[in-house]
């Protein structure tokens, strides 16, 4: 793992190898965490954060679904400590994963009154699904394990314990040599991939499957559809089938870790000739230039890191040394 050398730690940024958890930790035994995966990208006037005021509010919905009191840390203390962790990590684009969890204390299932502590990790990682994977494109297989309905589990929040789900579909079809796993609902329609969301092209439309079939809704699934719908393409929410794979021109994959993947086959019938499409281009094209900040960030989902002027984080003393590596920092982003 291509780490940073800090990490925040319940308000604190410390060194990444004193970060510790404790075996009884609740979360440890029963999943009982919610996290995120955020980006952040290298741009000429220094890294910024992309859709960190979502990724936050997601983070906080998977709280309240899990009866997590997260109160402590309200959104701005969060992002305050995400653009303190990459400065301090002196990271262009990296992978932010802030992760909530119940620490130790009951054992018993119902963990409510166990303490919650929070932790953001700095990674360096490139492209999740392979080197060459965004030109190239992947080769899926539809698994057999299903995604879970609402009426079990909470499919629109990232809850630790719920990827177990997402582990056994992508265990299966990396052990048939497939780059990725396709899921379908318990009724058939076509639901996502193990770590993304699922777009398809055909004649010219997009098509993704909508919440009701068990999705995570996907932050970068939101906004391959507002930029495609900028770029005068129609893309339709609707209930889709297995055989929709198979006939369609174009498939891709979209999430913070895999960005906008193309699928160049599944189950191995290739998509349209078997590489990239044009619309998957095009789309990767808009993606890449505003979240490098080669064009206008017309949205408004880019956080720059540097600190500003107005900003609390720069108060902090930067004439005062280094810590050693024994010393623990408290950091400015902690301070609530
Ligand atoms: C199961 C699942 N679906 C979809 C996504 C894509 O979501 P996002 O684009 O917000 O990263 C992810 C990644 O977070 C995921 O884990």
């Amino acid at each position: 793992m291509n780490h940073g050398s800090w990490i925040y730690d319940n308000g604190e940024v410390i060194p990444w190898e004193h970060a510790a958890v404790h075996p009884s930790a609740h979360a440890l035994h029963y999943g009982s965490s919610v996290f995120e995966g955020i980006r952040a990208y290298e741009r000429s006037e220094g890294a910024a954060i992309f859709r960190l005021e979502d990724h936050l509010r997601r983070l906080h919905d998977s709280a309240r679904l899990m009866h997590m009191d997260l109160s402590e840390y309200p959104a701005d203390r969060l992002h305050a400590a995400c653009c303190e962790l990459v400065r301090r990590n002196e990271h262009g684009s990296c992978y932010l994963r802030p992760i909530a969890f119940r620490d130790g204390g009951s054992l018993g299932v119902d963990g409510r009154r166990n303490p919650v502590r929070i932790i953001v990790l700095g990674l360096a990682w490139g492209s999740y699904l392979g080197d060459g994977a965004l030109e190239r494109g992947i080769d899926a297989r539809v698994s057999s394990w299903r995604r879970f309905p609402s009426a079990t589990m909470a499919p629109m929040a990232k809850i630790g314990g719920q990827y177990v789900n997402n582990q056994l579909a992508v265990a299966e079809v990396h052990d048939d040599g497939f780059d990725e796993a396709i899921l379908l609902d318990p009724w058939g329609r076509l639901s996502e991939g193990s770590g993304e969301n699922l777009f398809l092209v055909r004649d010219g439309v997009l098509w993704t499957p909508t919440a009701a079939s068990s999705i995570l809704a996907g932050i970068t699934r939101d906004s391959v559809i507002r930029i495609a719908r900028d770029l005068d393409l129609e893309v339709r929410e609707a209930d889709l089938v297995r055989d929709h794979l198979y006939v369609a021109d174009e498939i891709f994959l979209t999430g913070t870790a895999a960005e906008i993947t193309p699928v160049r086959s599944v189950d191995r019938h290739p998509v349209g000739d078997g590489a990239r499409g044009p619309i998957t281009a095009r789309l990767q094209e808009e993606f890449f230039r505003l979240v490098r900040g080669e064009t206008a960030d017309r949205y408004g989902w880019l956080t720059p890191t540097a600190p500003s002027a107005t900003s609390p984080s720069v108060r902090r003393d930067d004439s005062s040394p280094e810590p050693t590596s024994r010393e623990t920092v408290r950091s400015l982003a902690g301070a609530a």
